[in-house]
């Protein structure tokens, strides 16, 4: 236990205006609505540093059940290298590690070093891409190919949701029902037609919010390509954020234009994520859950 820990705190709604520049200040983009997402997520804790009066730190924490997930650590440049960022990330720990087997998260450069010390290994590159000049050019009708799929509104069948979630199961190795239901309004399911045009088996899925939050996740890479296509077609600043071990994803963000701008390492304290399928999934929800 940090001899900080006296310093840190669960949130309170009073400290949202503080995470809010926090949040801002270190990752940019971020609005009111995205922050508020974040801290009312189901199974999520939140926790600040004070320092004086003032609210210089902040960390939070899902949990999936036998996963959980650490993210938006952030402290103010001005109380940095007094072993806060180190504190709150343990406080963000302990909330989930009794359930979690595994404790994941998305570390942004040197803050990887803070982790290391407290336990987390590397467990692969995440990259991070984004539309260049000429990708609204290139992702065109042309670039994304039929794939011999159906592409049907998830919300608007029940089963159709289910077999979503149990697909995002099976890429992922977790359960993160807790947080996609959130997403169910923009999921979007890609089904393989049957010979007489029916419907036939999930193949794969996504989901987008107007803040860019969503998922990507698919069995085969021209499912990918079709619902990565739709998504840019609706929204073309969208960015992308997926393992580097999914090879076929790396080729498929290159033909369609897209540039590697930066990387996270996914890291993890405890063993790694069973059934985890680095190469079906396409799009991570957020650098904050994965
Ligand atoms: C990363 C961050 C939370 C660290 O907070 P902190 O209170 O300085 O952390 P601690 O004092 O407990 O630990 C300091 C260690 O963090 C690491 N670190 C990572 N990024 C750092 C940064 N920008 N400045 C200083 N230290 C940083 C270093 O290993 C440092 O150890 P060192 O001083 O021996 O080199 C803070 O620098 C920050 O908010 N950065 C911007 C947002 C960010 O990148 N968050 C992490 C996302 S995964």
């Amino acid at each position: 236990m940090s001899v900080l820990s006296d310093r840190i705190r669960a949130y309170r709604p009073a400290d949202f205006q503080s995470l809010l520049r926090l949040i801002g200040q270190a990752f940019g983009g971020e609005t009111a609505e995205s922050v508020q997402f974040a801290v009312s997520a189901r199974n999520t804790s939140t926790f600040v540093a004070e320092w004086g009066n003032e609210v210089v730190g902040v960390a939070m924490a899902i949990s999936f059940g036998r996963t959980a997930w650490i993210g938006n650590v952030v402290v103010a440049p001005d109380f940095g290298r007094h072993g806060l960022g180190s504190a709150l990330t343990e406080a963000a720990c302990d909330k989930v590690r009794r359930h979690a087997d595994s404790v994941l998260l998305l570390a942004l450069g040197d803050a990887a070093r803070l982790y290391e010390r407290l336990g987390f290994v590397p467990d692969g590159l995440y990259g991070t891409w984004t539309a260049t000049a000429s990708t609204p050019g290139i992702v065109n009708a042309d670039q994304c190919g039929d794939a011999g799929l159906s592409l049907l509104d998830a919300a608007t069948r029940p089963d159709t949701t289910e077999q979503c979630l149990a697909l995002d199961r099976r890429a992922t190795g977790e359960d993160r029902r807790a947080y996609l239901e959130i997403f169910v309004p923009s999921m979007i399911a890609a089904y393989r037609r049957g010979a007489s045009d029916d419907v036939g088996a999930i193949a794969g899925y996504s989901a987008r919010l107007a803040s860019g939050r969503g998922a990507v996740i698919a069995d085969a890479p021209e499912v990918a390509r079709r619902l990565l296509c739709d998504m840019l077609q609706k929204a073309p600043a969208t960015r992308i954020e997926f393992p580097d071990a999914n090879g076929a994803g790396v080729s498929l963000a290159a033909e369609l234009g897209l540039r590697r701008f930066k990387e996270n390492l996914r890291m993890r304290l405890g063993p790694p994520v069973s059934g985890y399928q680095p190469q079906a999934i396409y799009k991570a929800l957020t650098p904050a859950v994965g």
